[in-house]
């Protein structure tokens, strides 16, 4: 009896340690074959399924086509005989190329399109740390995964309107990817704003920053920008 007892207690112990190792077995080889299908299912949708919302402020100085002043020309693109502002444009190539949405930033009172008013006035808004009213709102955000936001640089930073879109709304869990027009400045210190002023979003430093020289041929670099960050549609 005792014999029988010993013998069923040994093979219960062999029974339990196969099942053990029988199942790590399992379990790594589901690891094995899954995490490359788990990595492709969770990755895929945040690029190919969200839908991108792309906004922009921008001030051509004339909607005029004709005879443009140096100052017009330098914050305008032609396209088709119709006149674009420099940030707008790239907007356009961007929403294009995406897919997305677009939103325009106004402000309720129109800039100045006379060079010198609109330079002094915008200084003016910066030296008081003025927050312009914006006329329209973006009213279905949730829809929205990546944000593309585009500006001028305006006497070293964002327009003081861009402060103000940045109050409104909380891009947390976001992605918002900057793209800016500049008369030499590049991005300045913009990206780091951006990323102080929306801490819970995720800021993408590698944002498109263009020159108003070289803007009208600007379009193949912004596809192959888009096409790296995998935005490209
Ligand atoms: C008020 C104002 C301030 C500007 N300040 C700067 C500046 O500090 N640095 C710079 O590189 N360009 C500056 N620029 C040039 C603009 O960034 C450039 O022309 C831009 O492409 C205009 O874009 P938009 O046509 O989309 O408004 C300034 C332009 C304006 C109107």
């Amino acid at each position: 009896m005792k014999r029988l007892i010993v013998t069923m207690l040994a093979l219960t112990m062999l029974f339990a340690l196969t099942a053990c190792n029988s199942n790590k077995g399992s379990e790594v080889s589901q690891e094995l074959t899954e995490s490359p299908m788990t990595e492709n299912v969770e990755s895929e949708p945040q690029i190919l399924d969200a839908k991108a919302l792309v906004v922009y402020f921008s001030v051509p100085e004339t909607m005029n086509p004709n005879n443009m002043t140096d100052e017009e020309a330098n914050s305008t693109v032609i396209i088709n005989g119709e006149v674009l502002g420099n940030t707008q444009y790239v907007a356009d190539v961007i929403q294009r190329n995406t897919g997305g949405d677009i939103f325009r930033i106004e402000p309720e009172t129109p800039y100045p399109t006379d060079h010198r008013t609109l330079v002094d006035l915008a200084k003016d808004e910066q030296n008081r740390n003025f927050r312009p009213v914006i006329k329209s709102h973006i009213d279905n955000l949730d829809q929205y995964d990546t944000i593309f936001v585009g500006y001028p640089n305006w006497w070293g930073d964002m327009p003081m309107i861009l402060y103000s879109f940045f109050d409104e709304y909380d891009f947390s869990g976001k992605t918002i990817i900057p793209f800016n027009t500049h008369g030499g400045s590049g991005f300045s210190n913009t990206i780091n704003e951006i990323t102080e002023l929306e801490p819970n979003a995720t800021v993408n430093k590698n944002g498109f920053t263009v020159s108003r020289n070289t803007v009208q041929d600007s379009e193949t670099k912004i596809i192959s920008w888009l096409k790296d960050l995998g935005y490209k549609k």
